[in-house]
C-alpha cells in the first residue's frame, strides 16, 4: 500500500516566474516578461491590452524575479536537502532562441540549462522540463502572430530538436505545454495571442490550439527518436467544475466545462479530436487548419503520461444571473459553502483531487503526474526571516492524504507530485511575491526591494519527512 517505492516526491516552477536576468547573455524577450504588476496585468493576460514593449509606467516583476539565474546551486542544494527527487523546470524558449526563428541557438542559453540540469544530477535530482511555460519570444509575436500563425510548428520544432539532442542523457522526462487549456482563457499569457479587433477571438484561439496541438505531437515524435528512455507528458489546468445544483442544466453545464479543457488532453492521448469539439467547432463556422500529415502525426505520437495542476474545484452553473464568482486559478468559480477559501479566494478541496486522479485516469488509462499543487498565502516571516506556515503543511498534506487515497483504494497510477512554487517566487495571475507557496522564504517584495535572501519554513523540514517516508507520515 502506498506510493509506488520509484515515486517522483519534488517541486515545480517556471522560468519566468524564478530565473529573472532577461536580458543577460543575449536572452530575448517573451511575452512573459511583458505582464505587468497592477490592474491591467489580467487585461494583458487575457490579450485585452496590447503589452508589446516594456512601458515606464509598469512594473515587470519577472525581469528580477527571484534571480533564480544567479542563485540556482543554492536553491538546488536547499530542494537536495529536502530529499527531491524531482525538479519540474522550465526553458526560458528565447535564452536557447533569443527571436525564436533563428537557424542557431545561443550557446550561452544552452550552457546555463545544461549547468543547471548537471546540478540536479549531482543530487540524484531528476529534472522534469517544461518546454514552454506559457513562454514565447516576443520577435515571434510581433512578427508571426505567435500561434495562429503554423509557422510556429517549425520554431517550436526547432527547439525541440536542439534541447533534445543537447540534454540527451541528463533529462528524460518532458512536457510540452503548460496547461495547454490556459489558450482558451488566457490568450497572451498562454499562447502569446493578442485579439486585434477584426478578429473572431474563438478562431484565433482554437487555431492556435490546433498548432500546440500539432507541435506537442511532432515533439513527442522527436523526443522518442532522439532517445527512447524520453518521456513526454501533456499538462492539464485541472479545474473540476462541480454543478451548483443537481438540476441537470447545472449537471450539464458542468460537464461542457469540463469537455472545454478535456478536449485538448484527449488529443494528445488518443491521438484525434473528440466528436464534441468537432460539433461545437462547426456550429461556430470554425475551420480548423489541419495540414495533410497532421492527422497522422496527431494518432501516432500520443504522450506517454498526464501531467496537471490542481488548486482547488470550482463551481459553475447554467443560470445566467449567477455571476457572483471568486477566484480560482484563472477559470471563474461560484462560492461553494462547503469549502473554506485561500487569501485569493480559491477554494479548497482536497476531496477534489482525489475526483480530478480519477476522472483523468478512468478517462485515459495513463500514468498520471500531479506537476502542480501547493496554496498561496500572505507569510509572516519572523525577524530571522521564519515563517511558521502551518496553514500550508494542512493543506498539503490534506492534498497528499487524498492522492494516497487515489492510489490506495482507487487503484490510480501515479508517478509524482512536484509542488507549485517550492520556494517563492513571483505570482502568475497577479504578479505579486506576496502570494508565497514555498517551502523558502524570499526576501523580495511586490516592488522588488529586498536582499532576495532565502530562509526555510517550518514547512521545510515538514516535506522532508514526507519525502523521507514516501507519505506516510503526513503530521
Ligand atoms: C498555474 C501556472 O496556473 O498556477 C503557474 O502553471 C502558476 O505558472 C500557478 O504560478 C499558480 O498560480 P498563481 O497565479 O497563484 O501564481
Amino acid at each position: 500500500m502506498g506510493f509506488r517505492e520509484d515515486f517522483l516526491w519534488g517541486g515545480a516552477t517556471s522560468a519566468n516566474q524564478t530565473e529573472g536576468a532577461y536580458n543577460i547573455d543575449g536572452r530575448g524577450l517573451a511575452n512573459v516578461d511583458l505582464a505587468p504588476l497592477g490592474e491591467d496585468r489580467e487585461a494583458v493576460l487575457m490579450g485585452k491590452i496590447k503589452m508589446f514593449e516594456f512601458d515606464d509606467k509598469y512594473n515587470y516583476p519577472a525581469k528580477q524575479a527571484i534571480d533564480m539565474f544567479h542563485h540556482y546551486k543554492e536553491d538546488i542544494a536547499l530542494f537536495a536537502e529536502m530529499g527531491f527527487k524531482v525538479y519540474r523546470l522550465s526553458l526560458a524558449w528565447t535564452r536557447i532562441f533569443p527571436n525564436g526563428d533563428e537557424e542557431e541557438p545561443n550557446e550561452a542559453g544552452l550552457q546555463f540549462y545544461e549547468d543547471l540540469f548537471k546540478e540536479c544530477r549531482k543530487y540524484n535530482i531528476e529534472p522534469l522540463v517544461t518546454i514552454s511555460h506559457f513562454d514565447v519570444p516576443m520577435h515571434l509575436v510581433k512578427e508571426y502572430g505567435s500561434w495562429r500563425n503554423r509557422k510556429m510548428v517549425d520554431f517550436y520544432e526547432r527547439l525541440c530538436k536542439e534541447i533534445f539532442n543537447r540534454y540527451k542523457g541528463l533529462v528524460k522526462y518532458w512536457i510540452t505545454f503548460n496547461e495547454i487549456n490556459m489558450v482558451l482563457e488566457a490568450p497572451f499569457l498562454a499562447a502569446g495571442l493578442y485579439i486585434e479587433e477584426h478578429e473572431d477571438a474563438d478562431t484565433v484561439k482554437f487555431t492556435a490550439s490546433h498548432h500546440e496541438l500539432v507541435a506537442s505531437a511532432l515533439a513527442t515524435k522527436i523526443a522518442h527518436e532522439v532517445d527512447p528512455e524520453n518521456k513526454v507528458g501533456c499538462m492539464l489546468a485541472a479545474n473540476a467544475p462541480y454543478p451548483r445544483t443537481c438540476n441537470p442544466e447545472d449537471i450539464w453545464k458542468a460537464k461542457q466545462v469540463e469537455n472545454q479543457s478535456y478536449f485538448f488532453i484527449d488529443v494528445q492521448v488518443r491521438g484525434e479530436y473528440p466528436a464534441f469539439t468537432l460539433k461545437e467547432l462547426e456550429r461556430k463556422g470554425i475551420t480548423l487548419p489541419f495540414v495533410e500529415g497532421d492527422k497522422e502525426l496527431l494518432k501516432q505520437h500520443t504522450v506517454d503520461f498526464v501531467g496537471f495542476s490542481y488548486y482547488s474545484s470550482s463551481v459553475v452553473s447554467a443560470d445566467p444571473e449567477m455571476t457572483d464568482t471568486i477566484g480560482g486559478n484563472l477559470f471563474p468559480s461560484l462560492p461553494n459553502p462547503y469549502l473554506k477559501a485561500s487569501d485569493w479566494g480559491w477554494q479548497i478541496d482536497p476531496l477534489g483531487l482525489r475526483i480530478t486522479l480519477n476522472n483523468i485516469y478512468d478517462r485515459y488509462q495513463k500514468p498520471l503526474f500531479v506537476v502542480e499543487n501547493g496554496l498561496g498565502a500572505v507569510d509572516v516571516p519572523d525577524k530571522a526571516g521564519y515563517v511558521e506556515d502551518d496553514y500550508r503543511i494542512k493543506y498539503l498534506s490534506e492534498h497528499i492524504r487524498a492522492m494516497r487515497d487515489a492510489v490506495d483504494y482507487d487503484g490510480v497510477d501515479v508517478l509524482g507530485y512536484t509542488v507549485w512554487g517550492p520556494i517563492d517566487i513571483v505570482s502568475a495571475s497577479t504578479g505579486e511575491m506576496k502570494k508565497r507557496y514555498g517551502f523558502i522564504y524570499v526576501d523580495r517584495d511586490d516592488q522588488g526591494q529586498g536582499t532576495l535572501k532565502r530562509t526555510k519554513k517550518k514547512s521545510f523540514e515538514w516535506y522532508k519527512k514526507v519525502i523521507a517516508t514516501n507519505g506516510k507520515d503526513l503530521d
